[in-house]
């Protein structure tokens, strides 16, 4: 008898889910994508946010034929790399200098460490929830710890391993403090703000569903780091080239010393990136001593396929047709909502929309969605609207927080008014609970 030899019987466990289904995906186009008994489904997961014009665009395909016929393993340099370094710098706030990964992880993984040299000081604050990828350095306090953080006297929280297998001695390294509370933050600041090298936040809480930093958060965030001389590393893997073209630090003004991307950066391609401070970027060998690189980094179909993904991103109009496709899945999710008569918080940008069942108020913190998020009502809700087998992913419940919902530019209103169709039939065949009815 055959048997998986696919550990765990997947390929990518942080994103797989006892309750996803199809397990089995034969092909992907536009928004959708062919699941095994040939059905076409609407897809709302869309590459973990990464296919931002959708499966196989055009665009990004006829890149890859180029590489194709140039040679596509390559790494050496040539003048595509320095088109994307430019493109990056023209477009990115805070990028003066580029330098290229492979993912997400990576670029967290060397931001910090650039901060930490540049700084010499080791310590790293992180807002809880905010994700950066699986790094060592900085899988704590997500939304697949065991439980939200306990507060310290100075309001910064329980370290809480996001994953078995970590180096307890790295523990120390690390402050998790919670999103949009300015008090804490001084606090701890004012108790080891000597110490701390660099802070890395996600500008908008993607990873909990979208949850948007205060007003002024980040702006106030800025400041505490030019005060302390600390690093302010942007993870914009998931916001970059989605909620703008600059990405979150564009929308928000409020411009970091670095920032990581990935995703849809990429759009399909496997590519990331550092960007930021020249004085901070030129610490990389060479000319500096802080090592980055690596025999996959920066293959010629990747530098490609994102080059070819930028100039499509570039497009006059892209980001407000986005933006009105984003506003019109927010509108609609929230008219089913009150239509059925659920309590629900709904906010999302640039396509990627959290649906937050059973929350009355905004959320501000890992700790609040996690402790009002109502999972048990939105796993049936899913259950349900996957058994009829038209969509792939739509709310998904993942972890602790809600997985958003993520619409690509080639998704149609008529696409997204299934959505609305499918949840409306949910909630029509499932009243509302409170979690803990
Ligand atoms: C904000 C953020 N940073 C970093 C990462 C890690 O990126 P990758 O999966 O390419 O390692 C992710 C992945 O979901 C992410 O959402």
């Amino acid at each position: 008898m055959q048997t998986d030899a696919r550990a765990g019987g997947v390929l990518a466990g942080w994103n797989h889910h006892a309750e996803i289904g199809p397990t089995g995906i034969l092909r992907a186009d536009g928004a959708t994508v062919v699941d095994e008994s040939g059905r076409t489904r609407l897809d709302f997961i869309m590459g973990w946010g990464s296919l931002l014009l959708g499966h196989r665009p055009a665009a990004v395909a006829d890149a890859l034929r180029q590489a194709l016929d140039d040679g596509f393993g390559f790494q050496y340099e040539g003048p595509p790399t320095v088109d994307l370094a430019a493109a990056m710098c023209e477009q990115i706030p805070c990028a003066q200098k580029v330098r290229l990964a492979n993912s997400g992880l990576e670029a967290t993984m060397y931001a910090i460490r650039l901060a930490r040299h540049f700084t010499g000081r080791s310590r790293v604050l992180k807002f809880e929830g905010h994700f950066h990828g699986l790094n060592d350095f900085l899988l704590y306090n997500t939304d697949n710890s065991a439980a939200p953080g306990q507060a310290r006297p100075d309001g910064s929280l329980e370290v809480m391993s996001g994953s078995d297998g970590l180096a307890r001695v790295l523990e120390s390294e690390i402050i998790p403090v919670p999103f949009n509370d300015l008090a804490v933050l001084e606090r701890v600041f004012a108790g080891h703000g000597q110490d701390i090298g660099a802070v890395i936040c996600e500008p908008i809480a993607m990873n909990i569903g979208c949850i948007a930093p205060d007003d002024g958060f980040l702006a106030a965030l800025r400041e505490i780091c030019d005060r302390y001389q600390t690093v302010l590393i942007f993870d914009e893997v998931l916001t970059g080239y989605r909620v703008a073209l600059g990405g979150a630090q564009q929308l928000f003004g409020v411009t970091p010393d670095l920032a990581c991307y990935g995703k849809a950066f990429g759009c399909g391609v496997p590519i990331a990136a550092v960007a930021g401070r020249a004085d901070i970027m030129e610490c990389l060998a060479p000319p500096g001593t802080v090592e980055m690189s690596g025999t996959n980094t920066a293959r010629r179909m990747c530098v490609l396929g994102a080059r070819a993904a930028l100039a499509e991103l570039s497009r006059p109009g892209f980001y407000a047709e986005l933006g009105a496709l984003n506003d019109y899945l927010v509108a609609g999710l929230r008219r089913v909502c009150e239509d059925r008569g659920v309590p629900a918080y709904v906010t999302g940008y640039g396509g990627r929309v959290g649906l937050h069942i059973g929350v009355e108020e905004r959320p501000r913190t890992m700790a609040q969605i996690a402790k009002f998020w109502n999972r048990s009502y939105h796993v049936s809700c899913y259950r349900h609207i996957a058994a009829r087998q038209q969509t792939f992913g739509l709310l998904l419940p993942l972890r602790l927080c809600p997985e958003p919902i993520t619409v690509c530019a080639v998704h149609t209103r008529a696409d997204i008014d299934l959505a609305f169709s499918l949840l409306d039939d949910a909630f029509s065949a499932l009243p509302y609970r409170r979690a803990d009815s």
